[in-house]
Order: C-alpha cells, then structure tokens, then sequence
C-alpha cells in the first residue's frame, strides 16, 4: 500500500457565468468563509476577464488558488482574441483547465491541439487540468475506457514522467455535465482506476499514484462526500454547484477525514 497522499482539490469551474463584480463578491465570500482543510486546495476556475481581480481577494487564502478555463496553443504575437499562457502566468493563475468537453465541442480542440497546449501551459510552469471523458453513445456502447484511454494517449502520453507527474487529470463524462445525472461512485472509481492503471502502464506505479484525478459532472454538496471517499477520486471539477459560496464550500469540505 502506497504511502504517498495525493493533492486534494476541489476545482470550480465558473463556465461563462457571473459578470465581474458578481464574481469578485463569490470569490470574497469564499474567503470570508475561510474553510481550509487538511492542505487540500480550492481552486477558482474563472473567466479570463475576472483573473486579476480574484488573484488580488484570494492572496491571503493559502488553500484557494486560481485557474483560468482555457490557454492560447501559441507563445505570442497575432492571434487576435487569444490569452497566452505568460499572461496567464504574470496575473498569478496556477492551473489551466484544458480540454474541457464544451470546448471540444463547440471550438473543435482535438486532442493533437490539445497535446500543443499541454505542452505550453507546462513549459510556462503552470499546471494542466486536462479533462477527459466519454459522451453517452460511448457510455452505452460500453466503450468508454478505450475511449478515454485515447484521449489521455493522443495528448498526454508524449510527456516525459517528470511533465506527467505535474499534471491533474479530471474524467468529466459528458452524460453527466449539467445534467443533473451524476456517475454513482462506483461508475468514478472503476473509470479512475482504470486512469490509474493506464498512467502506471505508462509511466510506473509512483507517477500513477501520486497523479491526482478529479471527477467532474454534476458534483453537489450532496453527492460530493461519497464521490470523494473513493479511493481513487482525489476530488472534482465542479460546475453548477461552484456558483454559490455555502455549496461550494460544502463541497471543498466533503473530503474523508484521514
Ligand atoms: P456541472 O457540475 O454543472 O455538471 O458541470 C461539470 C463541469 O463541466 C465542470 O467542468
């Protein structure tokens, strides 16, 4: 039995909701509350606009940090429209939520685009939150392993064991995404098990175990503790239910006692 404890975190994804002032008051009420457990991080997953703002209220918050959803692919230069990864770096985000299923499918990112963001987020020293997951098609085909296994192949498994070993991993099933359809706990643990074996085939059993992999898909105060207590699910990336501050800390809460 391994003795290596894995980074908890329980990731909000704000999505394109909250205008500034409303998201710099969520971000301050999250403060206020003030609920650090057991070295587990929050992490704010905000709109680029709110980067700055947020960073400024939660400097003092040690467990709170912040992420932006998405990245530019380039370094810099004409690309208009697009956030590069320093900028990203020099408003003090720490983690990148990349390949999330909405953009999959509304900006086409494939998992070679996505392997080219991978790459750039970690050579500016931030930290990828890759999602994965299946659509419900694949769920009933019975086929969501491979195809989730893909996925992790075609953008991840180019890294070196050193790279992987500074990425998060959130299988996020797509069924499950704003829908009020949560997997059961053990639908998470068999597909995070299955995550885990496929990262020890590919980089040995001490990157696997110390890889930290999130559920994401209708995660709630009243889901988050049994999610959370299973052995292979390190936490969640958690949309919906991340917009209220007493929900979402509830949820940062749910993580089993030691
Ligand atoms: P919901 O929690 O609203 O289902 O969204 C999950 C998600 O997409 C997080 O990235």
């Amino acid at each position: 039995m391994s003795t290596i404890k894995r980074q908890q975190i329980a990731a909000g994804n704000w999505k394109m909701n909250m205008n500034y002032n409303d998201g710099l008051a969520l971000a301050q009420a999250l403060v206020d509350q003030n609920p650090a457990n057991n070295g587990a991080h929050m992490v704010l997953g905000v709109p680029f606009i709110h980067l700055k703002g947020v960073a400024d209220i939660i400097a003092g918050a040690d467990h709170i940090h912040l992420a932006a959803q998405n990245c530019s692919e380039h370094e810099k230069g004409a690309y208009t429209g697009q956030i590069s990864v320093d900028m990203l770096n020099s408003v003090g985000a720490d983690y990148v939520i990349l390949g999330h299923s909405e953009r999959r499918e509304y900006n086409a990112e494939s998992n070679a685009l996505l392997a080219s963001k991978t790459d750039r987020v970690l050579a500016a020293g931030l930290i990828p939150i890759f999602c994965c997951g299946e659509a419900l098609n694949i769920r009933e085909a019975g086929t969501q392993n491979a195809f989730v296994a893909n996925q992790l192949q075609e953008s991840l498994f180019h890294l070196s064991a050193e790279d992987f070993g500074k990425i998060v991993i959130a299988y996020e099933p797509i069924w499950a995404i704003g829908t009020g359809v949560t997997a059961s706990p053990a639908q998470a643990q068999e597909m995070h098990a299955s995550i885990r074996a496929l990262i020890a085939d590919q980089y040995g059993d001490e990157v696997a175990e110390a890889t930290t992999i999130l559920y994401g898909g209708s995660v709630k105060p009243a889901n988050a503790v049994e999610l959370f207590g299973q052995p292979d699910v390190d936490g969640g990336l958690v949309g919906g239910a991340s917009l209220k501050a007493d929900g979402f800390t509830a949820i940062y809460n749910a993580f089993p006692a030691e």
